[in-house]
């Protein structure tokens, strides 16, 4: 069934096709039957699949990856696909339209994406409105764990970028169930660099800061990139302890292109961005082995990379991964992946 829907999608240029998919399903699950229908399709339940971390219970461990819903439009479709959690964002202070278009490129022969978004969003106060729309108008009903993964704008230098990740913490902590710190974008110049343990450290510092004073504080995740070194792992491990972390998400999305089957001319002609989906499963399960084998068993580790099978989720698993999220295999794969990948954990747990 998927096959032909994808078929249709891939015949689009890839970001009207995620717009075209997105508002079709956002159609289709407000239809009461065909939401029904939806929720029967696509969500698994059972008490075995419900996990619990970071005082949140989650319905399953297979969440949705930032970057697919950055403005938190698509909560209640997305629900209606069995995610046990969804994560909305990147979201910057400020509104900003990303790169100039093209900037997402399907590599089908490799099942992957490269992309250089550079975190187009509509910024954060559009954000804090939909999502308190949504909170009141669910009103106690069951909801998905929404994190939200905040960034700095484009043109905010790395010195001043704190008060970047402060000012979407501060406008979005009522909304959120965690959060998600952001340095790992490949696509936002100099993003990256606040990766260091100095930087990193004073950014954190002040992130728990301001989240200490809060009544009851937010769970703060970092999510890494897959390309940093085993001493650079060593200092966010470091870093992750000292910061008093809740998590680590591996991975973002890689600058590398070994091993692609795609042609050389093809990928000179994309040129720059974040590679995503199937070449990356295996460096960023090699990043969640070597983190798990160096962080205590109270930090959450959040396995991202590749995953498009109940085998490769079952490889996160193994590799010391707590949860897992999806993104490029959901566009290869289809929705009907979260309830394959949570039946394999079903299976897994017999
Ligand atoms: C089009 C696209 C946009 C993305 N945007 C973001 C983003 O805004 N923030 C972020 O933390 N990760 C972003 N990511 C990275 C994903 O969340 C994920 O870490 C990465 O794609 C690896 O998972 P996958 O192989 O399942 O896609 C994006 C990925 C893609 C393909």
């Amino acid at each position: 069934m998927y096959a032909l829907f994808r078929s249709l999608l891939f015949a689009l240029p890839p970001e009207q096709a995620h717009r075209v998919a997105m508002i079709g399903l956002d159609y289709t699950t407000s239809l009461p039957l065909l939401r029904t229908a939806c929720r029967q399709l696509f969500c698994l339940e059972a008490p075995g699949l419900r996990r619990k971390y970071m005082g949140l219970t989650f319905a399953n461990p297979v969440g949705l990856a930032a970057g697919f819903d950055k403005n938190g439009c698509y909560l209640d479709a997305l629900a209606c696909l069995g995610f046990g959690f969804i994560e909305v964002g990147t979201v910057t202070p400020r509104p900003q339209a990303g790169n100039p278009p093209p900037r997402l490129f399907r590599l089908p022969v490799d099942q992957a994406l490269i992309n250089r978004m550079g975190f187009n969003n509509e910024g954060v106060e559009a954000l804090a409105r939909r999502l308190q729309r949504w909170n009141e108008r669910l009103q106690g009903e069951p909801r998905p764990i929404v994190g939200i993964n905040i960034g700095k704008n484009k043109d905010t230098p790395n010195e001043r970028a704190h008060e970047d990740y402060l000012t979407c913490f501060r406008a979005l902590a009522l909304w959120a169930d965690y959060f998600t710190i952001n340095v790992s974008s490949p696509n936002t110049p100099g993003l990256r660099e606040l990766q260091g343990k100095e930087p990193l450290l004073r950014l954190l510092d002040a992130i728990q800061e301001v989240n200490n004073r809060l009544n009851r504080p937010k769970p703060i995740l970092l999510k890494i990139a897959p390309d940093l070194t085993h001493d650079q792992l060593d200092e966010i491990a470091a870093v992750a302890k000292q910061a008093q972390l809740n998590g680590l998400i591996a991975t973002n999305t890689t600058l590398s292109r070994t091993g692609l089957r795609t042609p050389s001319s093809r990928l000179e002609a994309i040129g720059a961005g974040g590679l995503s989906g199937a070449p990356l499963r295996q460096r960023a399960t090699e990043v969640i082995r070597y983190l798990r084998q160096r962080l205590d068993q109270k930090i959450l580790l959040i396995g991202v990379g590749g995953i498009d099978s109940p085998q490769a989720a079952q490889e996160k698993f193994q590799a010391g991964a707590d949860l897992i999220q999806i993104y490029t295999g959901l566009i290869y794969k289809g929705p009907g992946l979260i309830r394959k990948i949570l039946q394999g954990v079903q299976d897994n747990a017999q």
